[in-house]
Order: structure tokens, then sequence, then C-alpha cells
């Protein structure tokens, strides 16, 4: 079968790699791709904006299955227009993404059927959001309705902070439709997890627990980026697991059935664990990024098998294995990111990869002739294996000391605490 995946990313190189294992994948198309694409398949310049120019090429190749990476392809309802044209992918519907794509939507499901989340208020007009933000208490968490990469959450620590957010979301409009709408949630406190679950509509498959690291710096410090290094297992008891499958991914399964959007793809809710029990932070309709790179290393049975019967809504028949050892992946960026940085500058040491537990899944970077250079604020993802925790981080580090690109900067505290 000829695979289609879209977008450009970590998470697409680590999802392409895995596909490419597959026996049942014949050919492999990565739109745009990068320069770790190319190492497992064609990259192909096609519009992916342009859900005709999709359809096209996938009917030209041959195409029996699109995997669709980012978040606003989903948006965009790429699903429905494949499904429209006969074609199978993975991935969510257009109303059923709006788990992720609207948060004002996310959190009226979730108080509709009883899943844990922070306590909220949503507002479509300044004035009534402003008179609500001065009866709040601080901090005041304000969240943009709507798709904003990763920069519509505020947490504002001071009244006029929060007028400043509400006026540039609602008035200045700087992300667009994404914040004419404002979520206020209570401020909430406690570690943070990303769980995943293969979805049919029906059945869900949890996988195990993850943990980004959204801060830039070591110790949770500095700006949000859109995440810098993650690990799997987190160590969780069969009891949390259980919790959050009957509390909250079964409950999502149910209700967007019975509301007529099944979830088909990959259902990623983001969980704070507080004093007072487990809370959905947000829900996010595809694999968190770099959360797939430690995934895809983990996992030990056939992607594409998976994908294919959840898009069929036969994942109940699936056993899914998951590698016994432990994920570190750290991700090396530009220098200045996430604020500006400059690109174009080789990267070195690639052909030579120093721990052999290791895989180095690229993103920002393009092909120059034979060499590969920076092209983006995420660059690279050193994805390590280690039977256990302290093995995964030491293999992962051993690998990101020998790659070299000026101005890279990482963390160097990913795989620290593997706990909750
Ligand atoms: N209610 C909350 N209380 C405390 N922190 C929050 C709350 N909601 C979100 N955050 C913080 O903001 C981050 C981003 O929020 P999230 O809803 O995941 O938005 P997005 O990922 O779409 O930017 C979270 O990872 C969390 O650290
Ligand atoms: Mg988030």
């Amino acid at each position: 079968m000829n695979v289609l995946v879209i977008g450009s990313g970590g998470r697409e190189h680590a999802l392409a790699w895995k596909i490419s294992q597959s026996p049942r994948c014949s050919g492999l198309f990565i739109a745009p791709g990068n320069a770790g694409t190319l190492l497992v398949g064609t990259n192909v310049s096609i519009d992916t904006q342009n859900h005709k120019e999709v359809i096209n090429f996938c009917k030209e190749k041959d195409i029996g299955l699109v995997v669709i990476g980012p978040d606003d392809f989903l948006a965009s309802g790429i699903v429905d227009s494949l499904h429209s044209a006969g074609i199978l992918a993975f991935g969510p519907t257009k109303s059923a993404a709006k788990l992720e794509w609207s948060k004002a939507f996310s959190k009226d499901f979730m108080n509709r059927h009883g899943i844990p989340t922070a306590l909220s208020a949503t507002f479509s007009t300044f004035n009534e959001a402003l008179a609500y933000s001065k009866t709040q208490a601080l901090p005041m968490v304000i969240k943009a309705d709507g798709l904003a990469l990763g920069k519509g959450v505020v947490i504002a620590q001071t009244h006029e902070e929060a007028e400043k957010t509400l006026s540039s979301f609602m008035v200045d409009e700087v992300f667009g439709e994404s914040g004419k709408t404002v979520v206020f949630e209570e401020f909430l406190e406690g570690p943070e997890i990303s769980i995943h679950a293969f979805c049919d509509g029906t059945v869900a498959k949890l996988f195990p627990v993850a943990r980004d690291h959204k801060r830039a710096g070591d110790g949770n410090t500095g700006a949000n980026t859109g995440g810098m290094g993650a690990i799997a297992p987190v160590l969780v008891s069969a009891e949390f697991l259980k919790e959050v499958e009957e509390k909250i991914v079964a409950p999502v399964m149910k209700g967007m059935a019975v509301e007529g959007a099944p979830f088909v793809g990959i259902l990623y809710p983001g969980l704070m664990v507080t004093k007072a029990g487990i809370r959905v932070i947000e829900f996010n309709a595809r694999f968190g990024d770099p959360e797939a790179q430690s995934y895809m290393r983990l996992l030990d049975s056939d992607l594409l098998d998976i994908m294919l019967d959840c898009v069929e809504g036969k994942l109940a028949g699936r056993e899914i294995h998951w590698n016994t050892g432990y994920a570190c992946t750290v991700i090396i960026a530009s220098g200045g990111y996430p604020g500006k940085y400059t690109s174009g500058f080789p990267i070195k040491g690639l052909s030579a990869i120093a721990d052999s537990s290791a895989v180095v899944f690229y993103a920002g970077t393009e092909k120059e002739g034979e060499e590969v250079v920076t092209a983006g604020g995420r660059v690279l993802g050193v994805s390590a294996l280690g039977v256990t925790p302290e093995e995964a981080k030491t293999n992962a580090y051993t690998t990101v000391k020998s790659l070299q690109f000026d101005g890279m900067q990482y963390r160097s505290d990913i795989g620290a605490n593997w706990g909750i």
C-alpha cells in the first residue's frame, strides 16, 4: 500500500520512519516533509492547503492511507475531503477535531459529559470578558478559543495583564478568528502529563503515559516552546491509568459518538495532576510533537496495521505491543528559539550517530547539496532507548553531544524526572 504523510516536523519524520518499517507499506510519500523524511520516503511539494491538489495526488499515486500530522490540517476538514473522494485518512473529521480547534467547544463538551476539567467561563464580546476578568482572582488563565500556534494561552498575574490580553485577542485580533472568543479558567497547579490513545470511533487504546517539556530552559523556566523533549513511559500506577481511561477517554469516545462526531485517530488529552485530582487541560486531536518521537521508538507493533484498524473501526481486535524499556527524546533547537533565530547553519555529526540506541528525527532542516542545514526553530530530536530511565537519558545525551551546529541549544534535564 502507498501511504502519504502530511506535515514537516519531527513528528512526521518519526511517523514516516515507523510506517516505512511496515511490510504493508510499498511506497511512502511525505508532503512537504523535511531533510529527514527524505531518508525514509519521497518528499512531495504539493500545496497541502489545497484539498483538491491533495486528492489528485492521492489518485495519481494510488495512495491507500493518508496520515495527517498537524492540527490545522485536521481543522481545515482535510479528512472529510479525502473521505468524500473515497480516500482513507487517519485522523478525525473536522467536527471530531473540534475537541482541539475550539477550546470553548471542548469545555462545553467536558461539562456535558462530566469529564474533570478546570472551572471555566466563555465570552465572545470584549466588554463582557473585561467585566468578568475584574471579578476574578489572580493568577487568571485566559485562552484563545481557536488554534493559535501554541501561543493562545496567557496566565495573567495582574488585572492589567488580563485586560491587555483580552484587548489583543478580542480587539486587535492578533490570532484572527481564533481569539474572538476567549475561555477563562481557574488556575490549576500540578505536574502535567500527555495521554495518547488510538481511537476507531468506538474503541480507544491507551499508549504509555508521556511527558512533554514546554519551557525553553532547564527546570521548566523560560519561554513556552513547541516542546523541548519528551519521555515515556512516565511512571504511573495501574489505578491512575484506569481512572484516565474511565473518567476521560471512555466518556470522550462515547460522548463524541452520541453527538454524531465519532472520534477516529489520536486522542491526546493534556492532563494536570492536581491535589484535587486529575484535570483535563485541553484535548489535542493528533500526535504530540515531541511525544510522537518517543512513542515511535517504543511502539513494537506495526503502526500501519493499527492506523488501518482505526480507520476501519476494527481496533478492538488489535493487540498493541510496547517496548518494555524507556524512551528519552531531546530536542535541539536554533539559538534564540522560541524568539528570533537564524537558519542555514550546516549540521555536523549526522552521518555517524554516537549511540546505537538513538535515532535522530529531523524537524526544521533542509538538504543543501550533500549537507543538511538548519531551517527552523526546532531542528532535531534525538530519541534514545534504554532498559532503565537513566540509561535512556544517558544514551540520548551521548548522541546530542555528538551533534553540532552554530548556536544550537537544548535542555540538559530531559529525563531527570519520570514520575508525577
Ligand atoms: N487552568 C490552567 N491552570 C494552570 N495552567 C494552565 C491552565 N490551562 C493551561 N495551563 C498552562 O498553559 C499551557 C497551555 O495551555 P493549553 O490549554 O494546553 O493550550 P495550548 O497547548 O493550545 O497552547 C498548559 O500546558 C499549562 O501549562
Ligand atoms: Mg497544550
